[in-house]
């Protein structure tokens, strides 16, 4: 039968053969985690996802409350996107796609790819960035390297699932230019370059459409523009009108409902209501999918469950970010005395909450990796505060003691689990209050302090940032984050992980703040285009760590920079050398802007980036490539994307307020005819290819009669100003921002309605 169904007939000649009822039944779940078997269809299983296997086998639940199979917990996303690191992501999805495959799991749920809107989103630790383009590029590597093994992606929340409160029923209200160029930018990027074979709808609306019914999003968008040929799968539980949902192409419900909604399906087609062939093409893209996971599947699969622990660590190691070492704190001298102090060292956080949350293989600890170092006997260690805050008293003075007495205080502090986790968003981005007073006393006692934090979402460090010689961000690291933290503590790994959020000042700098959660059901993406580092940089802000910054061990020279441009749109290169002992890696970033355009943009927005590594002393010249596409903003008046063209600046950096070159190059823009209307303006006919040559004589002479005969050509004196005190060029400005249908009511007009009606038909007209 399986054999039939993977090798032999079409999943269209096989949805041919069964029933209404059978069609219906394929399209929901049979359970939390599979597809239901249907005549000749066997069933499959999807699972979380994003960042290990969550295969739960009795007691199903999707927010993390009842165990799985033992698995490798990866870095979260909020970890690995600071690698900047495709290859390293792929390489990390090759290896869920072996565990996945071990386990008969068909299709992993993830990654997420959502756009971090606000730090205060609680499942911000699952997802990779404030910048499409970062999320775009390390999403599709991880589908790449998923997808080889055989397993399918689940790309997900789609879409602008950008927060947890009322994320069942919030509408997210977007303009298109943020919608389009922000929040679907990363998935239109990995649905074209990966095509993961299922994408998950997200539960929230969008513009005041549920995401499970919105057929501009799941058809128009992700099929006809996209070319997205895979299945659209529901979030658990996200959809409410399941006819609806079908007719939008949403193709897949889970979990189970008991058939509830397969026979409201059958209802509807006998009614009349859905046509049967909408309902033949969901049934066929699950077939479609059952037969790819067939294809991918080998019952004798398994994985090395000891060289996962090791990817883990070397993941995570690459995921750390210093972002501070003055006076070469670190890395640590193994014979130093270290007082290791908080309880984070010795029970690591090292993932995050809800559906994504992995029973791991094994879970090691800080502590006992900086002990195999530097040996137990020069390593103290005190807890200085519990996790939850309680039952303190004491652990801060056993701490502050420890800290005096050692070299070194590596201080390890963090967010309680209960602070950060899907399905809530947090209320502020603090450090718990006790941790930020034992800062203060380890560094009255013992200057030599070093901050590890242990963090989902961004926490505000400005209470110590200049105070502490160094601070590690560690985010939430997997399993294998103990050794990874000892691994760049000691030096054994030289730090490469840059920052993919931007760390506020305050909670109140950030971009949106005010529009955050919304309010009775509705929130407003108030901030538009300025999300993240483009709202700091176009408000001038300041930062306590800006986007895509992150220290080394080494130091990086950046040379001058070339730019070239062609058809697939342009090349930075620029020679890169690594001026310090040690050998490590840069991530070298390129950002773009447009100065003087049309319209509305960001200072600078990254559009392309490359990790590289670099020997103590090698000179290597870096390419980095923009593609075309990634120039092109969304075009409101013609629903496209279109590039600008002009003199664009093209810095790159090692951060994005770290610039070290600039240069400009000249950009061919891509043809627009906007339609013209009677409300189009004198000056957007006049730059109309065809209608501007027609008028432009006939305006600059109605201009001209206005100012009474006076300077036509647009040459500005003040004797020029005519009656209605304003001179040549200042009349051209009043007239060109007039809608064409009011200027001809005016006297002087060279035309009338019924010229400027075939004037508008014919600049209009098909060109041949
Ligand atoms: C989450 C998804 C997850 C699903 C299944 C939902 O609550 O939003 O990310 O894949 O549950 O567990």
């Amino acid at each position: 039968m399986t054999e039939t169904l993977s090798h032999a007939a079409s999943a269209a000649d096989i949805v041919d053969g069964l029933t209404l009822e059978q069609k219906a039944a394929l399209t929901s779940g049979a359970s939390f985690w599979r597809t239901k078997q249907v005549g000749p269809v066997p069933s499959i299983m999807l699972t979380d996802g994003p960042h290990g296997v969550r295969k739960q086998d009795e007691s199903a639940d999707h927010l993390g409350i009842n165990d799985s199979v033992k698995a490798t917990c990866f870095p979260p996303a909020v970890a690995l996107g600071s690698s900047f690191d495709p290859e390293l992501l792929e390489r990390v999805g090759v290896a869920l796609g072996e565990e996945a495959r071990a386990e008969g799991v068909g299709v992993l749920l993830g990654p997420g790819i959502n756009i971090k809107r606000s730090p205060l989103c609680g499942r911000n630790f699952e997802y990779l960035s404030e910048d499409p383009i970062v999320s775009g590029v390390l999403g599709s590597a991880l589908v790449r390297g998923l997808q080889s093994q055989g397993v399918g992606a689940s790309l997900k929340h789609y879409a602008a699932n950008n927060q947890e409160d009322d994320r069942m029923r919030v509408s997210a209200d977007i303009d298109p230019r943020p919608l389009r160029e922000i929040y679907l930018r990363g998935f239109q990027r990995v649905v074209e370059d990966e095509q993961p074979w299922t994408v998950m709808c997200s539960y929230n609306r969008v513009n005041g459409i549920p995401a499970s019914e919105h057929h501009w999003l799941l058809t128009e968008v992700l099929r006809d523009d996209w070319g997205f040929d895979g299945l659209v799968v529901s979030d658990w539980g996200a959809v409410t009108n399941r006819v609806n949902a079908l007719a939008a192409g949403l193709d897949l419900e889970m979990p189970a409902n008991d058939g509830r909604s397969d026979a409201q399906l059958v209802a509807a087609v006998r009614a009349g209501e859905l046509d049967e062939s909408v309902l033949d093409t969901g049934a066929t893209r699950v077939v479609s999918l059952v037969q790819r996971a067939l294809a991918g599947a080998d019952a004798d699969a398994s994985y090395d469950r000891d060289a996962h622990h090791g990817l883990a660590r070397e993941a995570a190691a690459a995921s750390i970010v210093l972002l501070r070492n003055e006076g070469g704190v670190l890395p640590l001298a193994p014979e130093a005395s270290v007082a290791v102090i908080g309880e984070f060292a010795r029970t690591p956080r090292f993932q995050g909450g809800g559906s994504s949350h992995i029973n791991p293989t094994r879970v090691d600890s800080a502590l006992e990796a900086i002990r195999e170092v530097a040996g137990a006997g020069a390593v103290a260690f005190a807890p200085g505060f519990t996790i939850d805050g309680s039952d303190a008293a004491g652990l801060a003075d056993e701490a502050v003691a420890a800290a005096s007495a050692a070299d070194v205080a590596v201080l390890f502090l963090g967010l309680p689990a209960s602070l950060e986790s899907e399905g809530y968003d947090r209320r502020d981005i603090e450090l718990p209050v006790e941790q930020l007073e034992l800062v203060d006393r380890v560094l009255a006692v013992n200057p030599n302090t070093v901050v590890v934090l242990s963090n989902g979402g961004v926490v505000r460090l400005a209470p110590f940032a200049e105070r502490v010689p160094a601070i590690l961000e560690t985010w939430l690291l997997g399993q294998a984050g103990g050794g990874a933290v000892a691994d760049v503590l000691y030096g054994a790994v030289n730090p490469a992980g840059r920052l993919t959020e931007t760390v506020p000042v305050r909670l109140q700098d950030t971009p949106a703040w005010g529009n955050f959660p919304g309010e009775h059901g509705h929130v407003r993406y108030g901030e538009g285009l300025l999300v993240g580092y483009r709202w700091y940089d176009a408000r001038e802000l300041d930062v306590t760590y800006p986007f895509g910054h992150g220290l080394s061990y080494t130091t990086f020279e950046y040379g001058d920079a070339v730019v070239s441009s062609d058809d697939d749109g342009l090349a930075l290169r620029v020679p890169v050398t690594n001026t310090g002992e040690r050998d490590g890696a840069e991530v070298v970033q390129v950002y773009t802007s447009l100065p003087g355009s049309a319209v509305a943009r960001a200072p600078r927005e990254l559009k392309g980036f490359a990790k590289v590594a670099l020997a103590a002393g090698e000179r290597r010249e870096v390419e980095v490539r923009v593609r075309r596409s990634d120039l092109a903003y969304w075009d409101t008046r013609v629903d496209l994307w279109l590039v600008e063209g002009g003199e664009y600046t093209v810095e790159v950096g090692a951060s994005s307020r770290d610039i070290r070159g600039a240069v400009t190059v000249d950009v061919e823009g891509d043809p627009v005819r906007v339609p013209l209307t009677v409300e189009s303006t004198i000056a957007e006919v006049m730059a109309h290819p065809v209608a501007g040559p027609m008028v432009a004589p006939a305006f600059a002479a109605m201009a001209a009669d206005m100012l009474g005969g006076a300077h036509a050509d647009g040459e500005a004196t003040a004797e020029s100003a005519g009656g209605l005190g304003i001179d040549a060029e200042g009349m051209m400005q009043m007239m060109g921002a007039m809608p064409i249908g009011r200027a001809v009511m005016f006297p002087g007009s060279p035309f009338g309605f019924e010229q400027l009606e075939q004037l508008i038909a014919s600049a209009n007209a098909p060109q041949a």
